[in-house]
């Protein structure tokens, strides 16, 4: 049996275009893998906290000379760091905000990057792990476009799952997403209609090869 850590962080619960790419993720992954296991965080509806004074020195208080904040502090983050650890594979939802990651994405990296010991090269205890990012945004970013080179959140998570983490990621970016709302952008509603297209395609088709690999007693 498989497990596949499943996290959303779209603010937008009913025409979010990343959480519907994840949900064609895990349609696939669950129609070759039904008896897998699945973790899903929404960060959105229930965010973890920022790492701050307290959390952020998991690892460095030996275990009797802890207080009950950090004993809480650090359960909670050892709880995030464990759900990566366990995972076979990661799915996770990451709009385009303000030119980056959601803060509440950014809170979870903070408490799951640990040095030493998720951080550690390929010998870090998540390296490998098949990480799929459904990088959803308004516009296109894309080589040519205007916006091009103010994208920080897909070289971003490049670096801080693929590079820190060692998590072997791949990008599925739904664009355009704005089209139908921004009339300005209306004679763009093909071509997004035709990226959402090609990402729910994309995503289902990895959430089954990645369960039929990961899990080929299933099939
Ligand atoms: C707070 C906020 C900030 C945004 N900033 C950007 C941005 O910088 N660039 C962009 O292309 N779209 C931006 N958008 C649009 C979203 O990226 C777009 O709606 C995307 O589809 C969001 O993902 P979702 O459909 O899963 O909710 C922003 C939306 C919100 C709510």
């Amino acid at each position: 049996m498989a497990t596949l850590l499943h996290i959303d962080s779209a603010l937008n619960r009913e025409n979010s275009v990343s959480r519907a790419v994840t949900a064609s993720f895990r349609q696939g992954w669950e129609a070759e893998h039904p008896d897998g296991t699945v973790v899903y965080r929404d960060l959105a509806v229930n965010p973890v906290p920022h790492i701050d004074t307290v959390s952020y020195a998991l690892g460095g208080v030996p275990e009797d000379q802890q207080d009950d904040a950090q004993r809480a502090a650090f359960a909670a983050r050892e709880q995030l760091i464990q759900e990566l650890e366990q995972a076979d594979a990661v799915l996770i939802g990451a709009p385009l905000y303000n030119y980056t990651i959601p803060s509440t994405l950014k809170a979870w990296i903070d408490h799951v990057i640990v040095v030493g010991r998720t951080s550690a090269g390929d010998q870090g205890t998540a390296a490998g792990t098949p990480t799929t990012v459904v990088a959803s945004r308004g516009g296109s970013y894309a080589a040519g476009t205007p916006q091009e080179g103010n994208d920080f959140a897909v070289p971003y998570l490049k670096h801080a799952l693929g590079t820190v983490l060692g998590l072997e990621t791949e990008f599925i970016v739904p664009e355009l997403t704005l089209a139908r709302v921004v009339p300005a952008m209306a004679e763009l509603i093909d071509t997004a209609d035709a990226s959402a297209a090609a990402a729910h395609e994309a995503a289902s088709n990895r959430g089954r090869a990645l369960a039929g690999k990961l899990a080929p007693a299933s099939v």
